[in-house]
């Protein structure tokens, strides 16, 4: 499937359902729908490069990297997916990522020493990111 289908489709989806049943004009419920479509349209996709195994995978902006490197095959460690464990917590050697919100997560400290959690992190540009415990999945 293609990465803007994999990182639209769960989106309209869900906006579907949410305004499924509901009694409201064509209009009201595709306006919402057009401008998620218009979002996804104008995504980026980059390169998230894992290191020292070298695996490269894409990474729409949409998407978080755990997402996208899960897409791609790759398995890293994980258990909340929402920013509080700290069990995906790596180090990104290159690039620059984004937070939906500021997460308690991280501390300040650990942000300027260039660490991540990749469950709640969407890239803003290609990316090195160091973890040594990734691995494919089914391996
Ligand atoms: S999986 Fe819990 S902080 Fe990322």
């Amino acid at each position: 499937m293609p990465l803007f289908e994999m990182a639209c489709l769960p989106r309209l989806r869900l906006h579907m359902r949410h305004t499924s049943g509901q009694a409201r004009s064509m209009r009201d419920n595709m306006g919402p729908i057009i401008q998620e479509m218009s979002a996804c349209a104008m995504q980026k996709t980059y390169t998230v490069a894992i290191a020292p195994q070298g695996w490269i995978f894409d990474a729409p902006s949409g998407a978080t990297l755990l997402q996208s490197a899960e897409r791609s095959g790759l398995r890293l460690a994980a258990s909340c997916r929402n920013g509080t464990c700290r069990t995906c917590m790596c180090h990104l050697s290159q690039g620059k990522v984004r937070y939906a919100i500021e997460w308690p997560g991280l501390s300040a400290d650990e942000k300027r020493d260039g660490y991540i959690l990749p469950c709640v992190a969407y890239p803003e540009a290609d990316l090195v990111v160091d973890e040594a415990k990734a691995a494919r999945s089914g391996i």
